[in-house]
């Protein structure tokens, strides 16, 4: 792996076995992109940048008077504004002067071993410096003063790139910024499907796929979060890219706020990528000196399909985004007492839960929302971590104490970003959420969101917050996130920065959580936000697990999980098995699909055991035995998606071992049919010359690969799931 620059054509090549990420400095000026793509040797040809016969009403720059080079058709890596490219811009500013345009020209560039972290913000990062290179290209608006820093990681061993902008002022007037994305990526042709996914509360990450047409497409959120309605990830495939083969390109934005992920297919069919943060709302002031640091972008390719795309984010995020003591340990399998008792509990209750769950083999058990004083609905009291004594009387120490001697682990809900009108702490800080002065607020499941972008509202959440941690023995936090935000305004906030707002809360949040996850590093943390709302590479840094969905039913899992399994490996991603009917869609499906659905990731139980007969409750401790045989590989293991929901009455994927001795096949028939059709599934990542045993029988590796395993002959009735296990006996 290396980055290789070549004086002569002042090309930059980066490169490792699987990718080359080519740029050019056309006319020692302008930073172009050339290739990004499959390992190429070198590059050598010049580009049809002219664009002679083309080019009437596209400008030329000043200095290059021939009409033969115009911004308007340039692939770029940062393009200006009002400067000649009138394709979607990466950035805008206003000057001192009240005007905007803006462009970049080459200035240096420097290169060095290993990759920089970004300040404040969360991003991949190394652990030996030869893992990765980073080229760092300074490009300069002299009349503007102002300077923008590219900086271009290549992982030695993945086939990533990041990508992230660093803008200083060096003048000494202040200027504003309008926009600050953090990638452009200009590619030469436009023959693209656009992949993405989009969705709902409960209905996360629905797969969508559409022929790139002409025009811009954005796929963005202005929700303050992330947000459920949309993965800030998109991939660009091609029209004849499946699963398994063809050129994919994914993108996937290492943040939590808003964000905007726009294509544009031009008319010279060539597409733009241009990802960051969401110019909605958004405008930055930057003093004399003052920097501003953009967040990052992952950028994937895979010429063998969809799989080899998700196996190298899933990869890149275990090892290199996920952080601390949890990153690849063994996660516990919980029970969590939301879907039983919601806010009616009382510690007699609890305990008597705990003891049925633990005789089961449950090693954590999680208290859910309503244990601080008040809180009998969703009505109050967020902003008050206060103990309610009705229902816990001995407190949370004295609960958290009798649980661990039974022998779980404890672990406790909350929810610090938020404030009810009808709390402690609205009373006393009647001005501490986010909303414009003499102006309505809107409110959201009847609460308010405190306004993390002020410290001294963070520093009193984080003394609420650790006082309850340095009292009470606390294995494992869920920290929720139940409404976006509206009316984004701080009230001592300056006129001319109030839009600096919403990236100010989230730099305020991942302030609070490196601060908090420091400070308890043996905490298991795990996000949610009504479900999947943040569930972003960037909450990924601090919580090594998350909730995917408030969704719990099985069926509607197949699909919310296989979307999720695009880009969030296993172990991230937390499913549980749920009770009949299901409390979100009222359906009833059959135990052993609830349970294999749920054991396909980061494994938990949200059922009442009083509830379940008590048939079910040993098979329920049958499943917990089989996960703790095979947690290793269902967490960490190869994962292959074989049979898509989004296209059919089935699902199949299956998880393989590193070693490839070992493979768990799961199958999904939604719907029963009489005389149905015979499916059959290939297998993917065994070991082609081994011999493998399913039950009693013995099949090739390159036979269950390329003929496949026939799967529903003896299926009957609605929502059937199968589980096989695969276990190499020899090599031949
Ligand atoms: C959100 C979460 C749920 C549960 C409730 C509690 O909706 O996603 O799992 O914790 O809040 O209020």
């Amino acid at each position: 792996m290396t980055i290789h620059f070549d004086e002569n054509k002042r090309q930059f090549h980066l490169f490792n076995e699987s990718i080359s990420y080519v740029m050019e400095l056309y006319r020692g000026t302008y930073l172009l992109q050339t290739y990004f793509g499959e390992r190429i040797q070198a590059f050598t040809q010049s580009l049809p940048y002219p664009l002679k016969d083309r080019s009437s009403f596209s400008p030329n720059p000043k200095d290059w008077p021939d009409r033969g080079f115009s911004l308007d058709s340039a692939l770029q890596e940062i393009p200006g504004y009002d400067t000649g490219d009138y394709r979607e811009s990466i950035c805008a500013f206003t000057f001192c002067d009240g005007t905007k345009a803006v462009g970049f020209s080459y200035l240096e560039h420097t290169i060095f071993q290993g990759k920089k972290a970004l300040d404040g913000l969360p991003a991949t990062y190394v652990e030996d410096d030869e893992e990765a290179e980073t080229l760092e290209i300074t490009m300069i608006d002299a009349k503007r003063q102002l300077k923008a820093v590219l900086s271009y990681t290549i992982f030695a061993k993945r086939s990533v790139i990041t990508k992230s902008i660093r803008y200083q002022n060096m003048g000494n007037q202040v200027l504003y910024i309008n926009k600050a994305l953090s990638s452009c990526l200009d590619l030469p042709d436009a023959n693209f499907d656009l992949l993405q996914l989009p969705g709902a509360w409960a209905n996360e990450k629905q797969l969508k796929r559409d022929r790139l047409s002409m025009g811009v497409h954005v796929l963005d959120s202005k929700r303050g979060a992330s947000s459920v309605m949309q993965q800030p990830f998109m991939a660009l495939m091609r029209p004849e890219a499946n699963e398994h083969s063809g050129e994919v390109y994914g993108f996937h934005f290492v943040y939590s706020g808003n964000f905007k992920m726009a294509t544009e297919f031009s008319f010279f069919e060539q597409t733009r990528v241009l990802i960051g943060i969401n110019d909605h709302n958004f405008s930055w002031k930057l003093g004399a000196n003052e920097i501003f640091q953009t967040p990052e972008v992952v950028c994937v390719y895979s010429n063998k399909g969809l799989n080899s795309l998700s196996s190298t984010f899933h990869k890149l995020y275990r090892e290199r985004l996920a952080r601390g003591f949890h990153k690849y340990q063994e996660r516990p399998i919980l029970i969590n007492n939301w879907e039983s008792t919601y806010f009616d509990f009382t510690e007699e209750k609890l305990l008597a839960f705990t003891q049925k769950a633990q005789k089961l083999g449950v090693e954590l058990f999680v208290l859910d929302d309503g244990w601080f004083e008040g809180r009998n609905s969703d009505t109050t009291s967020l902003g008050d971590w206060i103990v309610d004594k009705k229902k816990l009387p001995g407190g949370l120490k004295q609960l958290a104490k009798k649980i661990q001697a039974e022998g779980l682990k404890f672990g406790l809900w909350f929810e610090p970003e938020m404030i009810s009108e009808n709390s402690q702490l609205f009373e006393q800080h009647p001005d501490w959420h986010l909303h414009v002065t003499d102006y309505p607020s809107s409110i959201g499941r009847n609460q308010y969101v405190l306004d993390f972008s002020r410290s001294e509202v963070r520093e009193e959440i984080y003394r609420q917050v650790t006082q309850i941690l340095d009292n009470v023995p606390i294995d494992y936090i869920k920290w929720d996130m139940n409404r976006n935000m509206t009316e984004v305004a701080s009230v001592l906030r300056e006129t001319d920065q109030q839009m600096e707002t919403s990236h100010r809360y989230i730099l305020g949040l991942y302030e609070f959580l490196e601060k908090l996850t420091n400070r308890y590093p043996t905490i298991l943390f795990e996000n949610c936000s009504g479900g999947g709302g943040r569930f972003d590479p960037g909450m990924v840094y601090y919580m090594p697990q998350s909730w995917v969905s408030d969704n719990t039913d099985a069926v509607e899992r197949l699909k919310i999980q296989y979307g999720n399994s695009l880009i969030f490996p296993s172990v991230m991603t937390c499913a549980h098995l749920s009770a009949v009917p299901n409390h979100q869609v009222g359906r009833i499906t059959p135990l052993d699909t609830r349970a294999a659905v749920a054991m396909s990731a980061n494994f938990g139980l949200m059922i009442d055991l009083e509830k379940e007969s008590s048939v079910d409750i040993d098979k329920i401790a049958e499943y917990l035995q089989w996960y703790k045989k095979n947690r290793q590989l269902l967490q960490f293991g190869d994962f292959y998606r074989l049979l898509s929901p989004f296209e059919s009455n089935h699902a199949s994927w299956v998880f393989v071992n590193e070693e490839k001795s070992k493979a768990i096949l799961f199958f999904f028939e939604i719907l029963a049919n009489a005389n149905k059709p015979f499916i059959k599934v290939k297998l993917k990542g065994l070991q082609e010359s081994a011999v493998y045993q399913i039950q009693e029988q013995t099949y090739t590796g390159d036979e269950l690969m390329k003929f496949g395993l026939y799967l529903n002959e003896e299926l009957f009735g609605d929502f059937q799931s199968k589980i096989i296990e695969i276990n190499r006996i020899d090599s031949f």
